[in-house]
């Protein structure tokens, strides 16, 4: 899931400081340490962007997240080049981008990127199809050729049977699917998102985060996508970063965010996070006990050791039954002595992509789960109860940390 290619957008020890001196005593205490509050009062100016330093690789959805005012905007307008930057270096696809100007800004923005924002607006009086082949009528494309691309676009985002509406006939969640399909529409490899979906309604801004998880395995595309919410970032982040006053806390995989948090403040955001949401099955299942069918159940049990249950599969590999040790305890006690009488054969499986949290509820039921490739074959399991200690883990570690700050 995180074999991505290689970086195509990247920061460099970028600074921004807003001011009419930004180079100047705002920049050299900043650079010293002193941070952002102390920097307004000594100087007046506002530190944006401290220091900062990320890499976005090809095929990746990469998430800025962090509260209001931490630098997210900042950040992404300097890839694009809406803000010059301080200090640093911001290069796109090999392209010193602080270094472009003039007609050759334009290009570049063109041809390497989509832009999609929180309020996004769509010309009121144009009709959709126009809206989403908008940027393609300004590089010059033939009507007949910018309707087809944006019909393409507008059926990915499933609203092609409103290509002749006009805008005020749509939802805002409809007009911001059709932002996104006007950024799809010139098909550029990198799509910038500055809080595209932060103004939705919760059940409409899931649906529209699994779209663009749909599209991007489509597509391909470079994704950098900005958001305040911590769930929407490890939801659909393959690596987060988070930002803090301007600065780079922590970068890493959802996983990563959740289970090490870089410091008090990360950790202090995971509280609110579903954790089963981002902790996959392939991280905590491991090789199947795997039984003979004809063997007697004592020798089962033995090949069992300490593990909760184990399968049995037929010829191809795919798991047709499964013992639990509670099965075998009270079938012993009743004197069955063949594995098979004892053999359930209506058990749980689930894959190694999975998310904890969908197979919350069979690990519920207290038997082993049967964790299957995609040809149905038997790969591994995974026990309830580590499932349950994989949770809690993270959340002792969260208590831990309240108690140390907090108390
Ligand atoms: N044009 C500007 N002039 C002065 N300060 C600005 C400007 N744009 C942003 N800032 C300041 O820079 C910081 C980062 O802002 P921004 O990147 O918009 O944060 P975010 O997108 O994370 O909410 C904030 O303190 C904000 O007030
Ligand atoms: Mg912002």
């Amino acid at each position: 899931m995180t074999e991505h290619g290689e970086p195509i957008v990247s920061l460099e020890h970028v600074y921004k400081i807003f001011g009419p001196d930004p180079g100047g005593r705002a920049y050299d205490l900043s650079r010293a340490g002193v941070e952002k509050d102390e920097v307004q009062r000594l100087s007046g100016h506002v530190v944006g962007m401290k220091d900062i330093s990320f890499t976005v690789n090809k095929g990746e959805i990469f998430v800025v997240m962090g509260l209001s005012g931490s630098g997210k905007s900042t950040a992404i307008r300097t890839v694009n080049k809406l803000h010059d930057i301080t200090a640093g270096q911001v290069t796109v696809d090999g392209i010193d981008v602080q270094g472009l100007r003039g007609s050759a800004l334009q290009t570049f923005r063109r041809e390497k990127m989509g832009m999609v924002f929180q309020h996004f607006a769509l010309f009121p009086h144009r009709n959709i199809i126009d809206n989403t082949g908008y940027g393609l009528k300004v590089q010059g494309v033939s009507k007949g050729e910018r309707d087809a691309e944006a019909l393409k676009a507008l059926a990915m985002v499933g609203l092609e049977a409103y290509a002749q509406n006009a805008v005020g006939e749509l939802s805002g969640g409809m007009q911001q699917r059709v932002g996104l399909a006007r950024a799809l529409c010139s098909d550029p490899p990198i799509l910038l998102m500055d809080e595209a979906f932060s103004a939705l309604d919760p059940l409409i801004r899931r649906q529209m985060q699994d779209e663009l998880m749909i599209i991007q395995k489509k597509l391909h595309k470079t994704i950098l996508f900005i958001t305040h919410d911590l769930n929407e970032a490890l939801r659909i982040g393959n690596r987060v970063c988070i930002l803090r006053d301007g600065y780079v806390v922590q970068i890493g995989t959802p996983e990563e965010i959740l289970t090490e948090p870089a410091d008090g403040y990360v950790a202090e955001f995971t509280q609110d996070v579903d954790q089963g949401r981002v902790i996959d099955v392939v991280n905590v299942m491991h090789d199947a006990v795997i039984l003979d069918a004809s063997a007697s159940l004592a020798s089962a049990v033995d090949r069992l050791g300490q593990r909760r249950g184990g399968f049995v599969v037929d010829a191809d590999g795919r798991p047709t039954g499964l013992l639990s040790v509670v099965d075998a305890g009270s079938a012993l006690a009743h004197g069955t002595t063949l594995l098979s009488d004892v053999l359930r054969s209506e058990f749980s499986t689930t894959v190694a992509t999975a998310r904890l949290n969908e197979i919350y509820a069979a690990a519920g039921l207290g038997f082993p789960i049967a964790v299957v490739d995609d040809a149905g074959l038997l790969i591994g399991e995974v026990e309830p109860q580590e499932i349950m200690e994989e949770m809690g883990r993270v959340e002792q570690l969260i208590d831990g940390f309240e108690r140390e700050v907090f108390l």
